[in-house]
């Protein structure tokens, strides 16, 4: 579990004194065992990758503690409570509810625990899709949910191998977070469609932008 005592002093939509225990607590009794082990998991991954990539820890934290609250809401009943949150529905939307665990679960955890903060709640909305563009809270977070170690390696493997491509000449430089992003979209897109299973268009966007940003990096390199 990461290190969790640190607490959160003047960033801005933080409730003062707020902890990632807290966060943790508030999230376990509205998930199964599985489900909580799981969000668990993305917290220490969230955290250490946070750490290589120096980005807030406490915004990943909560973050990655809060991401799954909705989870395991019925898709009707997201649907319901995106649009009484007042959200535009896509009609993919409304086909996959489930889709809406991140945008809901975020409406949700600044109604009950008055977060306002705009990375941590544009992290938990857009951890399932990703977004064009991403603050490096909501990248860190994505990362972690997709390389938490219940995931299969072979989608795995290669999002630890660009994350860390930076930093096999200098240890000392940041971790990738735009390599690892555009590899997970890549190897999410080639997994819908070989299971036949539609492709969201925000994914598309989302992994033609992380392309961008990596080929103009690779060409001012080179
Ligand atoms: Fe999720
Ligand atoms: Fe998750």
């Amino acid at each position: 579990m990461p290190k969790t005592k640190e607490k959160a002093k003047k960033i801005p939509g933080i409730p003062s004194g707020i902890t990632l225990e807290e966060a943790r607590a508030w999230t376990q009794p509205r998930v199964s065992k599985k489900r909580f082990d799981h969000i668990c998991g993305v917290a220490q991954v969230g955290d250490m990758i946070a750490k290589k990539a120096g980005v807030n820890r406490l915004l990943v934290g909560l973050a990655c503690y809060l991401h799954d609250c909705c989870k395991e809401v019925k898709d009707k009943e997201l649907i319901e409570r995106a649009l009484a949150f007042g959200l535009e529905l896509s009609a993919i939307d409304r086909i996959n509810g489930h889709l809406l665990h991140g945008p809901v679960a975020a409406m949700t955890i600044k109604q009950e625990l008055k977060i306002s903060n705009k990375e941590v709640l544009a992290a938990i909305s857009e951890h399932t899709l990703g977004n064009v563009p991403m603050c490096e809270v909501s990248k860190v977070v994505f990362l972690a949910d997709c390389l938490e170690e219940s995931r299969p390696k072979d989608f795995t493997d290669p999002i630890w191998q660009g994350l860390f491509s930076t930093v096999a000449d200098d240890p000392n430089k940041k971790v990738n977070l735009d390599k690892a992003m555009l590899i997970a979209c890549d190897l999410s897109l080639s997994n819908l469609i070989d299971v036949g299973k539609p492709i969201h268009p925000k994914t598309v966007d989302v992994r033609n932008h992380f392309l961008g940003i990596v080929r103009t990096v690779e060409k001012s390199i080179n």
